[in-house]
């Protein structure tokens, strides 16, 4: 591995959060004794009574939500405008989000929803995959519960920082390896059985364009982030937005002789059409 590359599946150990313990209790509330009114747990500084037979149950029940509601909506209130909408839709993004999951602003308009990013994981069941622009960990999360092992790369320490934390929500960051660094360095030094390409497609903005195209994918254009991703091997999956002009993706198979089998999805969550996928060589299932 090259001197830049840092590891921090092994280092990392900033999260204070446990995993849910055996009886499935979220790992912020812990049983601290019993009282006439039933168990008792704690949560944060708060303390919530579980109800014995005899008492109120709705009532109470009722006070617990209110207090929950509450602190949605202090969380809500601290969130900027633009991340806003994607708050709203947290549990599509991540459906553990309750139990500590932590995203920056890029992250939050950035992350595969997890529907998908369990779509993608599917096709690469058992085997190991590099997922190039990993960003706070969407799709590595997902590779992680399916495939032999992961390999995430974000060229933004504070992404990998949020891969690898969130990623310990979910019990996979012993399944994967972090690296912060510029996938097109290290292209050549990387070996695996598949690659995942969600680079950056420009902020929000791109939904504005009415068709968009390779050249507007960033860091660099789409021809040259495949060719990097074709130099580990031709089993390549590619996200991209719904607005993608489909032809050029088409065209990237064309960069290979013989062309490769291309395979193209549309993503919906909900009904929403939110991007779609191309699967090229081993991943295509079917000739496009
Ligand atoms: C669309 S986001 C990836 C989202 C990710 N699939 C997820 O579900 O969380 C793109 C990521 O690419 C990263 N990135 C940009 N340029 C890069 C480069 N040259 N090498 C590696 N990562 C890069 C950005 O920091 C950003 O986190």
């Amino acid at each position: 591995m090259e001197k830049s590359l840092i590891v921090l599946a092994q280092t990392n150990n900033t999260s204070s959060l446990s995993p849910l313990d055996p009886e499935g209790h979220p790992p912020n509330l812990a049983r601290t004794s019993e009282s006439e009114s039933g168990k008792l747990w704690m949560m944060g500084n708060e303390r919530v009574a579980a109800q014995a037979p005899h008492s109120r149950p709705f009532k109470k029940r009722k006070r617990v939500k209110l207090k929950r509601s509450r602190g949605k909506r202090a969380e809500c209130a601290t969130i900027s405008p633009l991340v806003k909408k994607y708050w709203l839709q947290r549990y599509h993004l991540f459906s553990r989000y309750d139990e500590g999951v932590k995203l920056d602003e890029e992250g939050w308009y950035s992350v595969t929803p997890e529907e998908i990013a369990i779509r993608h994981a599917e096709r690469c069941r058992g085997r190991t995959v590099i997922d190039c622009f990993a960003g706070v960990g969407g799709n590595a999360i997902q590779f992680a519960l399916l495939c032999h092992h992961v390999v995430a790369i974000d060229i933004d320490p504070q992404k990998i920082a949020l891969a690898f934390h969130n990623a310990k929500i979910y019990g996979v960051e012993g399944r994967i390896d972090f690296i912060v660094g510029d996938f097109f360095q290290l292209a050549p030094s990387l070996k695996g059985d598949i690659v995942y390409l969600s680079p950056p497609w420009g902020g929000p903005s791109y939904k504005m364009i009415q068709q968009f195209n390779l050249d507007l994918l960033r860091p660099k254009d789409g021809y040259s982030v495949f060719q990097a991703a074709q130099r580990i091997t031709p089993n390549i999956i590619m996200f991209l937005p719904r607005n993608m002009d489909l032809d050029q993706v088409e065209e990237l198979s064309w960069l290979s002789s013989p062309p490769l089998h291309v395979e193209i999805e549309e993503n919906y969550v909900d009904g929403n059409f939110k991007g779609i996928t191309a699967y090229f060589s081993n991943v295509a299932w079917r000739q496009a």
